[in-house]
Protein backbone atom coordinates (compact mmCIF):
# COMPACT_ATOMS: atom_id res chain seq x y z
CA UNK A 1 0.00 0.00 0.00
CA UNK A 2 0.73 3.48 -0.80
CA UNK A 3 0.39 6.68 0.55
CA UNK A 4 -1.27 9.28 -2.35
CA UNK A 5 -2.56 12.88 -2.27
CA UNK A 6 -6.25 13.04 -2.04
CA UNK A 7 -7.71 13.02 -5.89
CA UNK A 8 -11.11 13.15 -7.20
CA UNK A 9 -10.86 9.23 -8.60
CA UNK A 10 -10.70 8.44 -5.29
CA UNK A 11 -13.99 10.15 -3.71
CA UNK A 12 -16.41 7.25 -4.76
CA UNK A 13 -14.66 4.55 -2.92
CA UNK A 14 -14.11 7.11 -0.10
CA UNK A 15 -17.96 7.38 0.56
CA UNK A 16 -18.41 3.76 -0.21
CA UNK A 17 -16.21 3.12 2.70
CA UNK A 18 -17.82 6.13 4.86
CA UNK A 19 -20.78 4.52 4.19
CA UNK A 20 -20.09 0.87 5.89
CA UNK A 21 -18.09 2.69 8.59
CA UNK A 22 -20.30 5.08 9.88
CA UNK A 23 -23.90 5.67 10.65
CA UNK A 24 -23.92 9.50 9.19
CA UNK A 25 -21.00 9.25 6.07
CA UNK A 26 -19.55 11.75 4.58
CA UNK A 27 -20.79 11.89 1.07
CA UNK A 28 -18.95 12.17 -2.04
CA UNK A 29 -20.01 15.57 -2.37
CA UNK A 30 -19.17 16.19 1.02
CA UNK A 31 -15.13 15.48 0.19
CA UNK A 32 -15.32 17.43 -3.46
CA UNK A 33 -14.17 20.90 -1.43
CA UNK A 34 -11.30 18.99 0.38
CA UNK A 35 -9.23 18.26 -2.68
CA UNK A 36 -8.14 21.54 -3.70
CA UNK A 37 -8.76 23.16 -0.18
CA UNK A 38 -5.16 24.32 0.45
CA UNK A 39 -5.40 23.93 4.65
CA UNK A 40 -6.89 20.56 3.63
CA UNK A 41 -4.06 17.77 4.37
CA UNK A 42 -5.18 13.87 3.20
CA UNK A 43 -3.94 11.13 2.43
CA UNK A 44 -5.24 8.14 0.50
CA UNK A 45 -3.73 4.75 1.04
CA UNK A 46 -3.87 2.68 -2.12
CA UNK A 47 -3.39 -0.62 -3.54
CA UNK A 48 -3.42 -0.49 -7.38
CA UNK A 49 -6.84 1.07 -7.64
CA UNK A 50 -8.19 0.30 -4.54
CA UNK A 51 -8.52 2.78 -1.94
CA UNK A 52 -7.61 0.89 1.74
CA UNK A 53 -7.80 3.50 3.85
CA UNK A 54 -7.99 7.70 4.51
CA UNK A 55 -7.44 10.42 6.44
CA UNK A 56 -7.33 13.89 6.68
CA UNK A 57 -7.14 17.11 8.65
CA UNK A 58 -7.56 20.95 8.61
CA UNK A 59 -4.48 23.35 9.77
CA UNK A 60 -5.89 26.17 11.59
CA UNK A 61 -3.08 28.27 12.79
CA UNK A 62 -0.51 25.70 14.22
CA UNK A 63 -3.66 22.92 14.79
CA UNK A 64 -4.55 20.10 13.23
CA UNK A 65 -8.22 19.32 13.30
CA UNK A 66 -9.02 15.83 12.48
CA UNK A 67 -11.84 15.14 10.03
CA UNK A 68 -11.77 11.73 8.91
CA UNK A 69 -9.78 8.12 9.17
CA UNK A 70 -11.60 5.44 8.06
CA UNK A 71 -9.53 1.65 6.79
CA UNK A 72 -11.82 -0.37 4.84
CA UNK A 73 -13.45 -2.95 6.87
CA UNK A 74 -11.75 -6.02 5.00
CA UNK A 75 -8.62 -4.53 5.75
CA UNK A 76 -9.25 -3.86 9.79
CA UNK A 77 -7.07 -5.31 12.47
CA UNK A 78 -3.75 -5.42 10.53
CA UNK A 79 -1.85 -2.22 11.56
CA UNK A 80 -3.16 -0.27 7.91
CA UNK A 81 -5.04 2.27 11.19
CA UNK A 82 -1.53 2.63 12.92
CA UNK A 83 0.38 3.05 9.60
CA UNK A 84 -2.11 5.92 8.66
CA UNK A 85 -2.32 7.50 11.87
CA UNK A 86 1.69 7.61 12.08
CA UNK A 87 1.69 8.72 8.23
CA UNK A 88 -0.93 11.99 9.47
CA UNK A 89 1.48 12.63 12.40
CA UNK A 90 4.74 13.45 10.28
CA UNK A 91 2.76 15.18 7.37
CA UNK A 92 1.35 17.67 10.39
CA UNK A 93 4.87 17.83 11.50
CA UNK A 94 6.19 18.75 8.27
CA UNK A 95 3.41 21.59 7.95
CA UNK A 96 5.02 23.30 11.45
CA UNK A 97 1.68 21.62 13.04
CA UNK A 98 1.88 21.51 16.77
CA UNK A 99 -1.12 20.40 18.47
CA UNK A 100 -3.57 17.55 16.77
CA UNK A 101 -7.20 17.10 17.63
CA UNK A 102 -10.12 14.93 16.98
CA UNK A 103 -13.50 13.82 17.89
CA UNK A 104 -14.73 10.24 18.56
CA UNK A 105 -17.63 8.65 19.89
CA UNK A 106 -17.75 7.11 23.52
CA UNK A 107 -18.27 3.53 22.38
CA UNK A 108 -16.06 3.82 19.40
CA UNK A 109 -13.51 1.50 21.41
CA UNK A 110 -10.90 0.65 18.74
CA UNK A 111 -10.60 3.84 17.61
CA UNK A 112 -10.22 5.37 20.95
CA UNK A 113 -7.41 2.78 21.25
CA UNK A 114 -5.41 3.71 18.37
CA UNK A 115 -5.68 7.32 19.31
CA UNK A 116 -4.57 6.82 23.12
CA UNK A 117 -1.83 4.45 21.86
CA UNK A 118 -0.51 7.83 19.64
CA UNK A 119 -0.90 9.63 23.30
CA UNK A 120 -4.22 11.59 22.34
CA UNK A 121 -5.80 12.13 25.61
CA UNK A 122 -9.72 13.06 26.34
CA UNK A 123 -9.61 17.05 27.28
CA UNK A 124 -13.16 17.50 26.78
CA UNK A 125 -16.75 15.69 26.17
CA UNK A 126 -19.66 17.10 24.14
CA UNK A 127 -23.02 15.33 25.75
CA UNK A 128 -25.16 13.57 23.54
CA UNK A 129 -23.53 14.74 20.53
CA UNK A 130 -24.69 11.84 18.18
CA UNK A 131 -27.62 10.87 17.73
CA UNK A 132 -28.82 12.42 20.68
CA UNK A 133 -27.14 9.05 22.57
CA UNK A 134 -23.37 8.74 22.63
CA UNK A 135 -20.87 11.28 23.68
CA UNK A 136 -18.43 12.80 21.73
CA UNK A 137 -14.93 13.03 23.20
CA UNK A 138 -12.47 15.45 22.25
CA UNK A 139 -8.83 14.23 21.99
CA UNK A 140 -5.92 16.20 21.91
CA UNK A 141 -2.34 15.45 21.09
CA UNK A 142 0.94 17.79 21.51
CA UNK A 143 3.21 16.98 19.45
C1 LIG B 1 -10.49 2.83 13.95
C2 LIG B 1 -9.85 2.21 12.71
C3 LIG B 1 -9.35 3.32 11.80
C4 LIG B 1 -8.64 1.36 13.17
O1 LIG B 1 -7.99 0.86 12.00
P1 LIG B 1 -7.32 -0.60 11.96
O2 LIG B 1 -6.54 -0.70 10.71
O3 LIG B 1 -8.33 -1.64 12.21
O4 LIG B 1 -6.35 -0.49 13.23
P2 LIG B 1 -4.97 -1.26 13.44
O5 LIG B 1 -5.07 -2.67 12.97
O6 LIG B 1 -3.84 -0.43 12.92
O7 LIG B 1 -4.87 -1.26 15.02
C5 LIG B 1 -4.27 -0.15 15.68
C6 LIG B 1 -4.70 -0.08 17.11
O8 LIG B 1 -6.10 0.22 17.16
C7 LIG B 1 -6.69 -0.47 18.24
N1 LIG B 1 -7.69 -1.38 17.71
C8 LIG B 1 -7.92 -1.70 16.41
N2 LIG B 1 -8.95 -2.54 16.32
C9 LIG B 1 -9.39 -2.74 17.56
C10 LIG B 1 -10.46 -3.49 18.14
N3 LIG B 1 -11.30 -4.20 17.37
N4 LIG B 1 -10.64 -3.43 19.49
C11 LIG B 1 -9.82 -2.71 20.27
N5 LIG B 1 -8.79 -1.97 19.79
C12 LIG B 1 -8.58 -2.00 18.47
C13 LIG B 1 -5.58 -1.17 18.96
O9 LIG B 1 -5.07 -0.29 19.95
C14 LIG B 1 -4.57 -1.37 17.88
O10 LIG B 1 -3.27 -1.46 18.34
P3 LIG B 1 -2.67 -2.88 18.80
O11 LIG B 1 -2.93 -3.82 17.67
O12 LIG B 1 -1.22 -2.57 19.02
O13 LIG B 1 -3.40 -3.24 20.04
C15 LIG B 1 -10.83 1.26 11.96
O14 LIG B 1 -11.40 0.38 12.90
C16 LIG B 1 -11.95 1.96 11.22
O15 LIG B 1 -11.80 2.39 10.08
N6 LIG B 1 -13.12 2.08 11.87
C17 LIG B 1 -14.31 2.67 11.23
C18 LIG B 1 -14.13 4.15 11.04
C19 LIG B 1 -13.89 4.86 12.34
O16 LIG B 1 -14.49 4.55 13.37
N7 LIG B 1 -12.99 5.86 12.29
C20 LIG B 1 -12.66 6.67 13.42
C21 LIG B 1 -13.63 7.77 13.56
S1 LIG B 1 -13.20 8.88 14.89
Amino acid sequence: MRFDRLEFKHLSQMAAIEREAFEMPWTESMFIPEVEDPSAYYVVGVRGEEVICYGGFHKVLDEAHITNIAVKSTERGKGIGKFLMSELIARAKMADITRMTLEVRDNNIPAIKLYENFGFKVEGVRKKYYDNKYDALIMWLTI
